[in-house]
């Protein structure tokens, strides 16, 4: 599988949404970056999303990721499903829109989990969709569990996932802040970004990490982080990037020195 896929770009649902309200897309933003994403003309790169302010929110409600519970969840495992669908397709369109073959593969549809941990994964489809020059777009969904009826797989977890599985060349994490900051810089004020920061003493107590501005279901930046450490280890470039930043995103999907944080071994 080695070389199938160049990078993999995951944006976060902090940089396309208003976390902090409920089902609040950031239209402008997307259409950035869609842009930014059709200039930079990758040629074998997956895409993904993450919740933001539309799946987080539902699965929360119905504690979806806690697994089945009871049948009166049956509708919530079905509505983050919605939600998660409403939100792709303001995604979609934008790509679509500034002429990005994206080809969105729902994971509930290719992919179980055993514990919240990605168990089984079809690939022939992104694989095809990929030699064919089209770009996957994948988000966080709910989906099947062999343990728990179902779960939640954060688009963090498949983006670990896919880079491993398809020897990726560099994973960006796109989000609404610059990097991995060495403090609680929403309560402290204080900007302090890591420009490289290593696998191995990344979960140090020097780094404080508080829960992120609204809901999320699926560990906030401390469940990114345990997502890219697996990635980094195998030697591949993991790179945390504002995507709120115009032409951020653009440069590092051009591999151009841009302001973030490189993972390493
Ligand atoms: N040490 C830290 N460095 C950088 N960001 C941090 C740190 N600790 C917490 N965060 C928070 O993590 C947030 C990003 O994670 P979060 O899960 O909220 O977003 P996301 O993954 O982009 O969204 P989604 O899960 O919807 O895709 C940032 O907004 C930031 O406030
Ligand atoms: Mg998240």
């Amino acid at each position: 599988l080695a070389g199938r896929v160049e990078m993999i770009l995951k944006l976060g649902g902090s940089a396309i949404c208003d976390k902090a309200k409920p089902k609040t897309p950031l239209p402008n933003e997307i259409r950035r970056l869609a842009e930014e994403i059709s200039k930079a003309g990758v040629k074998r790169l997956i895409l993904l999303h993450g919740g933001g302010s539309y799946g987080h929110v539902v699965a929360d409600q119905y504690k979806i990721a806690d697994g089945y519970q009871g049948s009166s969840q049956l509708i919530g495992f079905a509505r983050t499903r919605l939600a998660m669908m409403e939100l792709n397709r303001t995604v979609l369109e934008s790509l679509l829109d500034q002429g990005v073959p994206a080809v969105s593969i729902s994971p509930s549809s290719f992919v179980t989990t055993e514990n919240g941990r990605i168990r089984q994964l079809f690939l022939d489809p992104i694989i095809m969709a990929l030699e064919l020059g089209a770009v996957p777009l994948l988000f966080g969904d709910a989906v099947f569990d062999t343990k728990k009826g179902f779960a939640i797989v954060s688009a963090d977890q498949l983006a670990g996932r896919l880079a491993i599985d398809l020897k990726a060349d560099r994973v960006i994490m796109g989000v609404d802040v610059d990097g991995i900051m060495a403090d609680d810089h929403h309560r402290t004020g204080r900007q302090e970004l890591l420009k490289v920061v290593s696998a191995s003493d990344m979960m140090t107590a020097s780094m404080h990490i508080h829960e992120p501005t609204g809901v999320d279901v699926t560990g906030g930046f401390r469940g990114k982080l345990s997502e890219m450490t697996p990635v980094a280890q195998s030697g591949i470039e993991v790179l945390f990037v504002n995507a709120r930043v115009p032409g951020r995103i653009y440069r590092a999907l051009r591999k151009e020195e841009t302001v973030g944080t490189i993972l390493t071994k």
